[in-house]
């Protein structure tokens, strides 16, 4: 780029890059691109002995923006010609957020001056861990060993001296609060959680998620420079075939992870895998040494009691209540919700289950004093 243009890239979530910019006179990389494209669609009559007019001469762009999402939209030919694509739009200033590495490569060789800005996400410190310790009882039910264990997992990122992530592996049965904790020690720290459900994705899908595809699918490495939480979520872990497994080997060690697009400095942050392996032998043997040994701290969930599970229970009728409108609530009496669920937790230990049977009897009670207000037309 033999121009002057001042290049900026940001690395961290829309709303702080929008933040950033919000101040300055910019326009839209992509307004820039979808305007010339209506130019070279015009249709141009060249009358012969007509003096043609002068093209008016186009003001020089001030700030040029492009976001995370835009460079989806750019085509193969423009990221791979970047420095070339933006030579001819030559703004003075260019702020990119969240580019492709690629594109962060040809800035570095061509642009005069490049600065690099990275938003600086919520740490783990002391004050966290207090929170911690006595918030944990009013958000999740049993699981003691779990918030002594998590207190000493969490502690190195309290310290200045780490610089890699911590990397747990919550690991239980079903329904017994592993999404639940991971979301609470989120809501500690602030944003909104990174979660990622590996089974969600089909093998084919899955490998262009994790390894990168065309610059404009989906990808884990671009979720990842998106995110706006301190804390990574992976659940259901144990879904996602093997030979995935090295994928996460650089990511886990120090923190960055690379794919064909895309690549990210995590730094000490909190990566949670979640599974429903039964015990550490067996995550050991499903996951091999290799990344068995790459997890700090493996997190033990206890299948709840009769008793915790009622407490759950409660807990969840009680917070469906107080959803509910006044008018609502005077056709519901919550010993007697209690009561009735109380008879289905005798036979069912899956929380998430009686959390929907919860529901449904409310909506049945509701439904019915409904229609008993309002007398069938004969
Ligand atoms: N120990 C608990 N304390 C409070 N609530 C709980 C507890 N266990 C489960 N719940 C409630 O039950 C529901 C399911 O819990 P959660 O999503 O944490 O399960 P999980 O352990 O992640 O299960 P899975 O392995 O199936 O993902 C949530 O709504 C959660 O609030
Ligand atoms: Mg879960």
């Amino acid at each position: 780029m033999p121009s002057d243009t001042k290049v900026t890239v940001y690395y961290g979530p829309l709303s702080w890059f929008d933040e950033q910019v919000e101040d300055l006179p910019c326009d839209s990389l992509m307004e820039i691109v979808y305007a010339r494209d209506e130019v070279n669609r015009q249709l141009k009559v060249i009358v012969p002995g007509q003096q043609e007019n002068e093209p008016e001469e186009r003001e020089r762009s001030g700030h040029v923006v492009a976001e995370s999402g835009d460079y989806a939209s750019l085509n193969e030919h423009a990221i791979t010609n970047f420095a070339g694509f933006i030579r001819s739009i030559d703004p003075e200033c260019l702020h990119l957020h969240n580019p492709p590495a690629h594109v962060h490569a040809q800035m570095e060789r061509t642009a005069k001056a490049i600065d690099v800005k990275r938003y600086e996400y919520p740490m783990v410190t002391r004050d966290t861990l207090i929170r911690f310790r006595n918030g944990f009882g009013s958000h999740l039910v049993g699981q003691a060993a779990v918030k002594e264990t998590l207190l000493a997992a969490l502690y190195p990122l309290t310290t200045r001296r780490r610089t890699k992530p911590v990397v747990l592996m919550f690991y239980g049965p079903s329904g017994v609060g592993k999404t639940e904790t991971a979301q609470f020690v989120n809501d500690l720290l602030g944003g909104t959680l990174l979660r990622k459900q590996f089974s969600m994705f089909h093998s084919d899908k899955f490998a262009s998620y994790l390894f990168g595809g065309m610059h404009g699918e989906p990808s884990f490495a671009h979720d990842l420079l998106d995110r706006e939480s301190g804390v990574i979520l992976i659940d259901e872990f144990d879904k996602a075939n093997s030979v995935f497994h090295s994928a996460f080997y650089q990511l886990f060690d120090s923190g960055v992870f690379e794919d064909k697009n895309y690549s990210v400095k995590i730094g000490p942050s909190l990566i949670i895998c979640t599974s429903n392996y039964g015990s550490q032998n067996e995550i050991r043997e499903a996951l091999g040494d290799a990344l068995y040994s790459r997890f700090d701290s493996l997190v033990a969930f206890e299948p709840l009691s009769r008793d915790e599970i009622l407490q759950v229970v409660e807990r969840v009728v009680k917070a469906r209540f107080a959803e509910l409108s006044y008018e609502e609530q005077k056709y519901l009496d919550v010993d007697f919700l209690m009561a009735r669920m109380g008879l289905f937790a005798e036979n069912s230990t899956n929380v998430r289950k009686l959390g929907k049977i919860v529901e449904e009897l409310i909506s049945l009670i509701l439904v019915r004093a409904l229609l008993r207000e309002e007398p069938e037309l004969e």
